[in-house]
């Protein structure tokens, strides 16, 4: 062990009093927590960073060397809008560290939080093999460090984990030499491309603990940031797993509906841009949450359905609902594919698609599990050639279509020669573009709006043949 070193309660015993400037910043770094941060994806380093900014001393691990040299140099794997900033900051400060070493960076900290990633595995369940590597690592890091009081060193899973898995991570603490370490859940709720926003003020923080001590321990980290008013909710670790399920498979609810009720407008020719309107002043409906899309993607939702279908099948609980939900939302990427097909007909050689917007939502880079790469390999598969667009997933996108595709740097561009764009992300800079410039670009003006962002009668005004989701038949 190295540098700083921190006592049982997490405060400084030695070392870096040097970067106690202020008499303002000794007050900050006098109840610093000392915290280690396992995973630098998009929840783990906001986490990290965020953390960081409160006050706290923060090592952030990855076990990617490529993902922890780009951290140092200053320079970030992923982006994150506001993220840059903060994590350069921090570091100057001296407040934030990466590295690769999880056993010195959890033998200094009081925290330490767990936020890999969980992926869907082959059988649709959760793959936790990271989740479980990385408690053992912690226990054998922790071993021989002498026991303190409850809550003295804690494990707390960030990471979305069914239900039992908390459970588990204490038995394997124990299993290997740390039956005196605590583990706790306390699950994420940020939003990519909001993110920052989000974890500083977030709605509310869950935690799942067995103990006072830790609840109070994971209150005192949180309080900087609840300071309007919003609560935090200690619940048993199973309550606390099952509510990240629950929000989640409540808003892809949310989605499915919309678009199954978008569907049928078009089929009857009504317009749901009306029909959100005419249910959303109702109180009890509300407006969020409810727009009718290309069908949801991203790395939360699509997987952590089928986590909550593999929980329900694992204790013989049918759930019905959530079948219908992950079945509305296959189904509904296959949707703006569709209306090019009853366009062009299903013979797409010797056309071309522009397609604005590859990540799974705009502000982010993210294209796991995006509408726009099922679109794509559609048009691919039926002989289309394809130009895409996107400020920020180009590079995620190259990675996996090489040579398949042509990208094209600026949204104009991507139209030049296309026989109609496709519009999957909805990207601030997509919505009020120039009409004009635009139909003289495209070789034909159609456009496929998988957003709903453009007003019919504007396109009707420039020439544009028009397809929006849930907008009914255009003639
Ligand atoms: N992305 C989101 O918007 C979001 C929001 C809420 C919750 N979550 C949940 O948070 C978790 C992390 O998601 P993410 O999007 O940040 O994932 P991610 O894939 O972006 O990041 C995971 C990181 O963990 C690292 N990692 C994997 N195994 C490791 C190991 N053994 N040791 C050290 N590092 C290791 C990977 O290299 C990667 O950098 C998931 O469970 C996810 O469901 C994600």
């Amino acid at each position: 062990m190295s540098g700083v070193e921190s006592d049982t309660a997490g405060n400084r015993t030695s070392g870096s009093g040097h970067r106690f400037l202020t008499p303002s910043v000794i007050t900050l770094k006098d109840c610093a927590v000392k915290i280690a941060v396992v995973g630098t994806g998009y929840v783990g380093l906001v986490t990290g960073t965020c953390l960081a900014e409160s006050g706290n001393d923060v090592i952030c691990v990855d076990n990617n060397e490529k993902k922890v040299q780009t951290l140092n140099e200053g320079r970030l794997p992923i982006y994150e809008p506001g993220l840059l900033e903060l994590v350069q900051r921090n570091r100057k400060e001296a407040r934030l560290s990466f590295t690769t070493d999880l056993q010195s960076a959890v033998r200094q900290s009081r925290l330490t939080f767990i936020a890999v990633g969980t992926p869907q595995s082959d059988d649709g369940d959760a793959d936790l093999s990271a989740v479980w590597a990385v408690a053992k690592a912690i226990a054998l890091a922790l071993k021989d460090v002498p026991p303190g009081p409850p809550g003295s060193r804690v494990v707390v899973v960030k990471s979305t984990v069914p239900v039992g898995t908390n459970a588990r991570v204490a038995q394997i603490l124990a299993e290997n030499g740390c039956p005196h370490v605590d583990a706790a859940s306390n699950p994420e709720f940020l939003k990519e491309g909001a993110a920052i926003d989000d974890f500083m003020k977030p709605d509310r923080v869950v935690v799942g603990v067995r103990k006072p001590e830790v609840a109070e321990a994971l209150r005192e980290l949180y309080t900087p940031f609840l300071r309007t008013e919003r609560p935090f909710l200690a619940m048993t670790p199973e309550s606390s797993e099952m509510t990240k399920y629950v929000a989640n498979a409540m808003l892809a609810t949310k989605i499915s509906f919309i678009n199954e009720m978008a569907n049928l407008c078009d089929k009857l020719s009504a317009d749901i841009n009306d029909v959100r309107r005419g249910i959303g002043h109702d109180q009890r409906i509300g407006f969020q949450f409810l727009f009718p899309g290309p069908g949801y993607g991203g790395s939360c939702f699509p997987k952590d359905i089928r986590a909550i279908l593999g929980m329900g099948r694992k204790v013989g609980q049918p759930l019905g609902m959530m079948q219908a939900v992950d079945d509305v939302n296959e189904a509904q990427k296959q949707v703006l594919f569709q209306k090019v097909r009853a366009h062009f007909g299903d013979d797409l050689k010797g056309k071309t698609v522009a397609v604005w917007g590859l990540a799974f939502k705009p502000r982010t880079d993210d294209v796991r599990e995006a509408p726009a790469l099922v679109l794509i390999d559609s048009l691919l598969a039926h002989g289309a050639a394809v130009r895409v667009h996107d400020p920020e997933a180009m590079e995620n996108v190259r990675a996996t279509y090489g040579d398949k595709l042509i990208y094209c740097d600026q949204p104009y561009g991507t139209l030049e020669g296309a026989d109609a764009l496709a519009i999957v992300t909805e990207w601030q800079h997509f919505r009020t573009p120039d009409f004009e410039v635009m139909r003289r670009l495209l070789r034909t003006p159609v456009i496929f709006d998988g957003r709903n962002i453009y007003d019919q009668k504007v396109m009707d005004q420039f020439g544009f043949t028009y397809y929006a989701i849930g907008r009914g038949k255009r003639k």
